[in-house]
């Protein structure tokens, strides 16, 4: 048996997918929504996507697919620890048959237990198995969150247009600036609350210190949302989500092109 994840990967197949995290300034922002949007679009594409829900102490991921599950990250942590891990299938939830789940630890006490400096070898793991491999956190700037943010190939950094969100988001950027970390686009969520719209894109721009790169409009606004997500839905696999939100499309459809450019080849 293999019992070392590092030399596990070694010798799998070249492919390896890209890594990517959503982060943010501060909680329910929309990053789980709009994840789950992104791996829809991904699947459309016809990309395998693995979701890793590292919101380890009130992970949604499972929640919002509707998904029961038996072992969770905490379970993958503890069987690297105790060289009893063989295959990380082992620890995923099939949503269908484009997108896999690992889910959030049902106890939260065990999120505790996690080891951070496992983080970057199950990371790496799981990119060999699948084109994409989409990170959810919350917004601790804890050891966990710090060493996710290192450790993929892309930080998605969202903020809805609200005064305090943006004045964190300015700390969030300055502090990443400091620490010369530069793999971040920034993502502006106007769906999450359409009456929240204090500041122009400009002001935006200027007050956080760098480009919004993505803007998920207004139009994306459900008020039945948490119906949605109380039955499992992922609203970008709906066949008339290109047609009736044809802006939205096209720009989750920009953030998963962006994210596969530079994919290393099938062969
Ligand atoms: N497009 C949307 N339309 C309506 N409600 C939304 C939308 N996006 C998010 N929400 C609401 O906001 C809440 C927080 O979103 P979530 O994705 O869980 O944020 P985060 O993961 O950043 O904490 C969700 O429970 C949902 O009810
Ligand atoms: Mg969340």
């Amino acid at each position: 048996m293999i019992d070392n994840i590092g030399e596990m990967s070694d010798i799998m197949a070249n492919k390896v997918g890209k890594t990517i995290c959503f982060f943010s300034a501060k909680g329910g922002v929309g990053k789980t929504t709009n994840l789950l949007n992104l791996a829809g679009i991904l699947e459309q594409l016809e990309k395998r996507v693995l979701i890793i829900d590292f919101d380890l102490y009130s992970g949604a991921v499972a929640t919002f697919l509707n998904r029961k599950f038996d072992k969770s990250i905490y379970h993958l942590a503890l069987d690297i620890e105790s060289a009893a891990f063989n295959d990380i299938h082992d620890y995923t939830v099939q949503v269908d048959d484009y997108i896999d789940i690992i889910c959030a630890p049902k106890d939260p006490r065990d999120a505790n237990k996690i080891e951070a400096s496992l983080i970057p070898n199950i990371i790496k793991n799981a990119s060999y198995y699948y084109d994409a491999v989409l990170i959810d956190t919350n917004h601790a700037l804890n050891d966990i969150n710090l060493t996710i943010l290192d450790s993929v190939d892309q930080i998605y950094f969202m903020m809805t247009n609200d005064p305090l969100d943006v004045k964190n988001m300015k700390s969030l950027i300055a502090i990443f600036k400091s620490l010369d970390i530069n793999n971040y686009k920034l993502i502006l969520n106007n769906s999450r609350d359409p009456f929240k719209d204090y500041f122009s894109l400009y002001e935006l721009k200027r007050l956080v210190g760098h480009n919004i790169d993505y803007t998920i409009s207004v139009d994306l606004y459900l008020k039945e949302m948490e119906n949605l997500i109380m039955k499992g839905v992922i609203v970008s696999l709906d066949r008339k989500f290109a047609d009736v939100m044809s802006d939205d499309y096209h720009t989750f459809l920009v953030m998963a092109t962006d994210i596969l450019k530079g994919e290393v080849s099938d062969e």
